[in-house]
C-alpha cells in the first residue's frame, strides 16, 4: 500500500509489527506482557465512551434468564460477568479467549466476584459450540486483530440459534482525529500505525460481514467516540513508541517524528489537543 492511497479490504494492514493482542504474540513477555495487557484493558473500560457502547449493546442484546451467552475474545471478563448475571441462574456464560495470562485474569475475577462465568481456550473462527448452540454473543475489539474476520461472522452465524442476537464492537482506526499537527505528517503518522494492524478498519466492514454470514443487521448502528483527554496523552507512552515505530518503518524521518511529538506535547500541555479514535456496534439476528 502507499501511503497515500485508499486500502481495500484486503490491503488493510500489512501486519508489519502486530499488535500485542493478535493471537500470534500470545506467550510473548510473560507475565509482565499479561499485566500490561490487564492493565490497558481496565484503562480502556474505564473510558465513558466504552461504557456507553457496552450499555447499547446489552440493550440490544436483552440477554434472558436461561439462555447460553458467550463473549468471545473476553479479556477480563467484565462483560461476560454482566451476561452471567443477566442469564442466571440456569443460563450459561462462557467467555472465549485464546490468551492464557488474561483467560487465568477472568477466571480469577469471575470466582472472586462469584460470578458462573467460566473462560475457555479458541477462535473467533474455531468456536468449540454446537450449531446453534448459542442464543446470545458478543465481541469487542477482536475484529481488528483477525487476519480474517469474514471466517468469525460465518463462525457466529454457524454457533447461533434460531432467533439469537449478536453483537460486534469495534474501533475503526481511519476515523482517527489527531490534532494538531502537519496534516502530512499526521496522515503517515496514522497510515504507518493502520499497516501494523491485521484489520485497521473493521468496523466499516461489520455489517456486511455479518451479511454474507447469513445474518439480519439491525439498523441502528452504535457509536461512541474515544476521546483521549489532552492531559493523559502527557502521561501516555502510546504516541511516543507509535512515532519511534513509524521512524524504524521508514514512513516518518527522526526529524519528522519529533516535530509531530513536539507539537502534540506542547498542544497536550496547553489542553488544545484533540485525539479521538471511534468504536462502531453492530447488532445481528438468525432469523429462525
Ligand atoms: C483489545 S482486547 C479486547 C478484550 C475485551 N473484548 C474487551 O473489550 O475488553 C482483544 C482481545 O481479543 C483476543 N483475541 C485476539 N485474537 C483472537 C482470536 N483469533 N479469537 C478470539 N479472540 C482473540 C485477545 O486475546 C484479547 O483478549
Amino acid at each position: 500500500m502507499t501511503p497515500s492511497s485508499v486500502p481495500t479490504p484486503h490491503q488493510e494492514g500489512s501486519g508489519a509489527a502486530p499488535s500485542m493482542f493478535t493471537r500470534e504474540r500470545i506467550g510473548e513477555g510473560g507475565a509482565a506482557r499479561v499485566a500490561t495487557l490487564v492493565a490497558l484493558l481496565d484503562a480502556q473500560e474505564q473510558q465513558p465512551a466504552v461504557r456507553r457502547l457496552r450499555d447499547w449493546a446489552f440493550e440490544a442484546l436483552a440477554p434472558q434468564p436461561g439462555e447460553s451467552v458467550v463473549d468471545v475474545g473476553a479479556g477480563t471478563g467484565t462483560e461476560l460477568r454482566r451476561l452471567a448475571e443477566a442469564v442466571a441462574p440456569d443460563g450459561r456464560a462462557v467467555g472465549i479467549e485464546p490468551n492464557p495470562g488474561l483467560r487465568e485474569e477472568g477466571s480469577r475475577r469471575a470466582a472472586l466476584t462469584g460470578s458462573a462465568a467460566t473462560l475457555m481456550d479458541g477462535d473467533a473462527a474455531d468456536l468449540p459450540f454446537a450449531d446453534g448452540a448459542v442464543h446470545v454473543l458478543r465481541c469487542e475489539r477482536v475484529f481488528q486483530h483477525l487476519p480474517d474476520p469474514q471466517a468469525a461472522a460465518h463462525e457466529f452465524a454457524r454457533v447461533l440459534a434460531p432467533d439469537g442476537r449478536v453483537a460486534v464492537l469495534d474501533s475503526d482506526w481511519g476515523t482517527v482525529i489527531s490534532h494538531p499537527g502537519d496534516p502530512d505528517l499526521v496522515r503517515r503518522y496514522a497510515e504507518a500505525n493502520w499497516r501494523r494492524m491485521a484489520n485497521p478498519f473493521a468496523a466499516r466492514h461489520l455489517p456486511s460481514q455479518l451479511r454474507v454470514a447469513g445474518l439480519v443487521v439491525d439498523d441502528d448502528i452504535g457509536s461512541a467516540a474515544l476521546v483521549m483527554p489532552p492531559r493523559a496523552l502527557l502521561g501516555s507512552g502510546l504516541i511516543h513508541r507509535n512515532a519511534d515505530a513509524a521512524v524504524e518503518e521508514g514512513a516518518l524521518s527522526r526529524a519528522e517524528a519529533d516535530q509531530f511529538l513536539a507539537d502534540a506535547m506542547a498542544a497536550a500541555s496547553a489542553g488544545t489537543a484533540f485525539f479521538s479514535v471511534t468504536m462502531f456496534g453492530v447488532v445481528a439476528r438468525k432469523v429462525g
